[in-house]
């Protein structure tokens, strides 16, 4: 049976819980392990993630009245080395839909009325967005300085939202308070689990497209869920044979936020406190990450390089998409900056792949 399990202590709870995390403070993770992963299990007649829900720890059929055809995003070539994953192809225009499609899934098979999250916007967006559909009453919070699309987003889908004074990491704070205090269910994209279980489909996607995985895989790193769902998707194919090493991996960071990076350098097992210095890249601009231990883990397994990203970039490479015909927004343009950062330090990237994870309407304030 799939269980919640602490990521601290070992505390299992069925994952119907309403608590956010275990009582020692530890974040949950699912004990949960998909069959091997096989070409033959994908439901080819259905165009969404949830094809792929062999492979995921769903409740019932519920899937079938949230989804909204998520996913199943198009591969382009961008130049000789480098193709982009266009991501921002999703019913609310992030990447976000994948992991929230799974999350507010999840959420109704359990019967949750109502729900809280924080979110830098997309994240937001995309809770506000399928809580809608699914008939749930949603609460967002949102950082001052949110794009006011993605605010506007956010009401139009029926949430409240709320934009907290300061930065991303108080919103969040106050935020959980409201679940502490109030009892609310945090569907949030960071503590619940079930989003990782959406985000991983980014990787059988791109397997099912392309009959491989690139050389280089570059994602980017806020508070990593795309980056755990990359991984996990990626482990799974290893593990089943379908892949026989892991690609390079490459985290991206921006130098006014690399929380990571910062620890890479000085070895460490968690995050240490850095100062934030405001960025464009406001999707990635998280000081305090909260799964900082196990995406760490992860780093040093796969000996990741942490990209960081100069923000006088993010701009002229918005501009360059832009030019090609790929309007993105800004903390996607800083994937495309990375990407020319890393070839930068080192060379050619021969069969790289970045993600488009968010569109341009939503930074363009
Ligand atoms: C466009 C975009 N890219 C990247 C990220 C980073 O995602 P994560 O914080 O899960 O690492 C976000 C998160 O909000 C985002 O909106
Ligand atoms: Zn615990």
């Amino acid at each position: 049976m799939t269980e919640f399990v602490c990521s601290k202590c070992g505390h299992r709870e069925p994952v119907s819980t309403r608590k956010p995390k275990c009582d020692c403070g530890g974040l949950w993770k699912l004990d949960y392990n998909p069959p091997k992963f096989d070409e033959n299990l994908i439901d080819k007649s259905e165009w969404s993630i949830f094809r792929y829900r062999a492979f995921m720890p769903l409740e019932d059929e519920t899937w079938r009245s949230v989804t909204m055809g998520e996913g199943m995003t198009p591969i382009i070539p961008f130049d000789d080395d480098l193709m982009l994953k266009m991501d921002y192809f999703m019913p609310t225009l992030s990447f976000k839909d994948r992991g929230a499609a799974v999350l507010v899934t999840h959420c109704k098979s359990i019967g949750v009325k109502s729900c809280v999250q924080d979110s830098s916007g997309n994240a937001g967006n995309s809770v506000a967005a399928y809580s809608g559909r699914a008939g749930i009453e949603c609460g967002i919070f949102v950082p001052e300085g949110a794009s006011p699309g993605k605010i506007d987003m956010i009401r139009a889908h029926g949430a409240t939202c709320t934009v907290v004074p300061g930065a991303r990491d108080h919103c969040a704070d106050v935020c959980r308070a409201k679940v502490r205090d109030k009892g609310a269910y945090y569907a949030n994209h960071v503590y619940n689990p079930y989003f990782y279980q959406g985000t991983k489909t980014y990787i059988y996607e791109i397997w099912e497209q392309l009959r491989r995985i690139p050389q280089h895989i570059f994602l980017p790193l806020g508070n990593g869920t795309l980056f755990l769902g990359g991984l996990y998707g990626l482990e799974h194919l290893a593990s089943s044979g379908v892949i026989d090493k892991m690609p390079t991996v490459v985290a991206i960071q921006t130098e006014n936020c690399a929380p990571f990076a910062k620890a890479k350098e000085l070895g460490l097992h968690d995050v240490p406190d850095i100062d934030v210095k405001p960025t464009l890249a406001e999707g990635i601009a998280i000081g305090k990450p909260m799964r900082a231990p196990e995406i760490l883990d992860l780093i040093y397994k796969y000996d990741i390089e942490i990209v960081t990203i100069p923000e006088a970039d993010i701009l002229p490479a918005r501009a360059a998409l832009a030019r090609r015909g790929v309007y993105a927004e800004h903390t996607t343009a800083g994937n495309y900056a990375a990407y020319l950062r890393y070839v930068q330090l080192h060379g050619r990237a021969p069969d790289s792949l970045i993600t488009m994870c968010g569109a341009g309407l939503k930074s363009d304030h």
